[in-house]
């Protein structure tokens, strides 16, 4: 696997593979690699000739300046783990490579980018994530992007924007993966106490129980808001919505496909998780 942290020297490597006709798969990350990252290389290895991970810590998209400060940074490890994973290229750029002096352009998805983590976060959260996947896009033009169901809003802004915006790329979504007792899989978690990761489980719980209500019959979402609200167990929420998994406009009722969202701050760490339902 070869390191590359230039854009020129991105592009050079991805002539060749294009010369060659090979497709491209892209992982944009902001590294401290977890099973969750491993499943989206897993899965562009085996359906890409050509696999590209980003590592990106994009300042852009952070609200809070502790947290970007905070964000784990184990380049050494992560490139190990993407080596051993057959990943091809690891693209880990600096702060200017990406945001050079005088740079002034920001993209902005209206509507579904302006809730819940949009709110909370504020506008600027899905703007710098929207900026810097748009810009990786047009440094490695991938057939195909890997993107995780855990952070659902950002999955739908994303295949809003390239909807929007007629980008030439193919958005994958790959299954939330959870530790064992539940806990959704976050580079954030190694910043829990035992006590505080206890608490953390109050999220998924809370998530299994509105898919319990669901199963169960119930199909109000206040009712099913309540169901999920009882088992958080002292944790308070910034949002427990019940929303459309591609407008995230919410939803008094459940017919058809829903999601469930959820954020939540532990101790240090603000923790999202959510669950899709579908209701037969
Ligand atoms: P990061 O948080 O590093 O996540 C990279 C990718 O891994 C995202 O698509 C995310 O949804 C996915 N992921 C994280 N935890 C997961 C889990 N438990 N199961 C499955 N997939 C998981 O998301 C970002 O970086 C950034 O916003 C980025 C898109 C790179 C733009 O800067």
């Amino acid at each position: 696997m070869r390191t590359i942290r230039t854009i020129g020297e991105m592009r050079a490597w991805l002539g060749n593979v294009r010369a060659e006709g090979r497709t491209v798969g892209l992982v944009p990350t902001m590294g401290a690699f977890h099973a969750g990252h491993h499943s989206l290389m897993r899965a562009a290895r085996e359906e890409q000739d050509s696999v590209v991970v980003s590592l990106f810590v994009n300042p852009a998209q952070f609200n809070d300046q502790r947290d970007l400060a905070a964000y784990p940074r184990t380049e050494g490890n992560d490139a190990a783990e993407a080596a051993e994973l057959g990943v091809d290229v690891l693209f880990a750029p600096g702060v200017s490579e990406i945001y050079p002096d005088g740079f002034a352009t920001t993209v902005m998805v209206g509507g579904l980018a302006e809730v819940l983590e949009g709110a909370e976060r504020g506008p600027g959260h899905f703007a710098g994530v929207c900026t810097v996947v748009n810009k990786l896009f047009n440094i490695v033009a991938p057939d195909v992007a890997y993107f995780g169901q855990k952070d659902a809003q950002q999955v739908a802004v994303v295949k809003r924007m390239v909807r929007d915006l007629d980008m030439p790329v193919r958005i994958e979504v790959m299954p939330t993966v959870r530790e064992p007792d539940g806990l959704a899989l976050s580079s954030r978690n190694v910043r829990l106490s035992p006590e505080d990761r206890a608490r953390a489980l109050g999220l998924s719980r809370a998530l299994r129980a509105a898919s319990a209500a669901v199963a169960g019959g119930a199909r109000d979402a206040e009712a099913i808001r309540a169901a999920a609200l009882a088992e958080l167990d002292g944790l308070d929420p910034e949002y427990l919505a019940i929303v459309d998994p591609l407008t995230f406009a919410p939803l008094r009722t459940v017919s058809a496909r829903t999601l469930v969202a959820i954020a939540a701050q532990v101790g240090p760490v603000r923790l999202i998780d959510n669950i899709v339902l579908e209701p037969v």
